[in-house]
């Protein structure tokens, strides 16, 4: 029998599950005002006709709402300064954010900064620390299966002028209502799908192995490991596998309560450097790097990798904790491939000579995720790892 530790366990946001749950927008916007600020990206909420339907359906319950579309992947702290600033100057009582990770994280940013003023890099470990008091309401309404971030209180923004990408986590961003609607992600491409899921693997894959896991982050992320290597090559090759999509919805959601009780460890330190200062998918920076870091722990979390082999098909005749462990990297590996994302820092245009700085920039932004991971991994090992993942 396990011993189990304590735990905190801490999710206040009221999560709206199944196929046609946008209908319901309206009638959860209403108990949060009479304004709206609809934040989401350029492009892809207006080609599927998302956001005329998310409009009609607040003006359906008498909410007015005011569209800020200047989101874009790997979102800025200015952009986010200038959403907050328009939804003050419009009195708006709520933020919506539609689409992807990116309109998401930004609507939880531009809610804290219209509330509790300053700007958003403040509130960045890098950028003084401020510790917010409250935010406006967030209602997420994701068109991914991936972030996870209609379920847990975090948020990731890249500061322009030093390429710096960090996430920060608050209680009061949290969402109060997420809306997951397997049907919206019917739309994502091949790509997406892929780097949107494996995003989703990673915060079920490092919460497991995270030092502070808990009982019910390690059944949602067995659960969600399972069903992404299960469901993810059939959605990368099918886009309209309804089947396929609920179930990666699921696992992404699954994955993001996982982000929120025990949290990612090193891989997401290493990967925000990728994505700032070369602008790459963030999923494709996690697989980048992923299986190197499960190699050069593999020592401290044997028994958890076995596990995972388990739940990703390892062969019967594969035993022992030693051989399974081996073997989820093995699949792993087999996993990204499936899905066109078995990819090295090179091919997404890393040099050598960036490594020591990329490390560096790892440990000072994102150390917290550093300490938690089994190794007591230190700079000098961040480099190694970059340097496997060439
Ligand atoms: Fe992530």
């Amino acid at each position: 029998m396990k011993s189990i530790e304590a735990f905190d366990y801490f999710l206040p946001t009221r999560i709206i599950f199944g196929c046609g749950t946008i209908g319901r927008a309206g009638q959860y916007s209403r108990r949060l005002g009479r304004k709206a600020l609809i934040v989401t990206g350029r492009h892809s909420t207006k080609k599927t006709g998302l956001l005329d339907k998310v409009i009609g359906l607040l003006k359906e319950e008498g909410i007015s709402s005011v569209v800020f579309d200047e989101i874009v992947p790997n979102p800025l702290s200015t952009s986010i300064d200038r959403g907050a600033s328009i939804a003050v100057k419009e009195n708006c009582d709520f933020i919506i954010g539609l689409g992807g990770g990116s309109p998401i994280d930004s609507s939880k940013l531009i809610a804290l900064v219209a509330k509790d003023g300053g700007k958003c890099w403040d509130y960045t470990g890098v950028g003084g620390g401020r510790k917010p008091k409250a935010a406006l309401p967030v209602i997420a309404i994701p068109t991914t299966h991936g972030t996870g971030t209609e379920a847990d209180p975090f948020a990731v923004v890249t500061n322009p002028e030093t390429n710096e990408k960090i996430g920060v986590g608050f209680d009061e961003i949290f969402p109060a209502v997420s809306i997951v609607d397997p049907e919206l992600m019917l739309s994502l491409p091949p790509e997406q799908t892929a780097a949107t899921g494996m995003d989703a693997f990673y915060h079920s894959i490092e919460s497991y192995i995270n030092l502070n896991h808990q009982p019910t982050s390690d059944l949602l992320a067995l659960e969600s490991m399972s069903l992404i290597n299960y469901y993810l090559p059939l959605a990368y090759e099918n886009p309209n596998d309804l089947d396929a999509r609920v179930a990666l919805a699921w696992a992404s959601t699954a994955a993001g309560i996982c982000e929120t009780l025990s949290g990612c460890v090193a891989n997401h330190s290493l990967e925000h450097p990728i994505s700032g200062h070369y602008n790459v998918t963030h999923g494709a920076g996690l697989c980048a790097t992923g299986p190197s870091l499960l190699e050069y722990i593999r020592p401290y979390i044997a028994e958890r990798l076995a596990e995972v082999a388990r739940v990703m098909g390892a062969p019967e005749s594969v035993i022992g904790v030693e051989e399974l462990s081996k073997m989820a990297v093995v699949l792993l590996r087999r996993l990204q491939k499936n899905v066109g994302l078995d990819i090295s820092l090179g091919e997404l245009g890393v040099e050598s000579s960036m490594l020591s700085i990329l490390a560096e920039d790892a440990m000072r932004t994102m150390g917290g995720l550093v300490s938690v991971t089994p190794g007591n991994l230190k700079t000098e090992d961040l480099r190694n790892i970059y340097q496997m993942s060439m």
